[in-house]
């Protein structure tokens, strides 16, 4: 079963929001730091910013997808469709995230890390607009 935030399109549309409002500000951090060349605490803010997107917002989607896509593929088999793109939007999120710790492992903080999180910001926005969309109402 799916917590009641998570049914609830206004409670559910705010945890979206505050995940997104806090990944925004770190990735505008990261974003000085770099450009003050500051590369220790810039990769710090990096590995803050994967944990913050694994512990918001991909644990937001395993749960998602335990609970509400089943109830409502369940309930309503016409959304069948919207919730396989929404699956595969979270599938997309979790690549990047993963891609991007192989990269600091590999190589460090640069230009093309804060290209992936701010892709990550666009593809959460996009993909929230869409799960608000079809949540019920109630
Ligand atoms: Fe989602
Ligand atoms: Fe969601």
């Amino acid at each position: 079963m799916a917590g009641p935030a998570l049914r609830k399109v206004e409670s559910h549309a705010s945890i979206h929001e505050a995940a997104l409002q806090e990944a925004r500000e770190l990735t505008n951090i990261l974003g000085n730091l770099l450009k003050e060349h500051e590369t220790d605490s810039a990769l710090e803010t990096a590995y803050i910013l994967v944990e913050h997107w694994e512990t918001r917002t991909l644990a937001h989607a395993d749960a998602e997808e335990r609970g509400l896509y089943k109830e409502m593929a369940e309930t309503t088999p016409e959304l069948k469709d919207n919730i396989v793109a929404l699956t595969r939007d979270h599938n997309l999120m979790r690549h990047i995230v993963s891609n991007i710790k192989n990269s600091l492992e590999d190589s460090g903080v640069g230009y093309n890390v804060l290209e992936r999180f701010q892709a990550m910001i666009l593809v959460d926005e996009l993909h929230n607009e869409e799960e608000e969309r079809i949540l019920p109402e109630h």
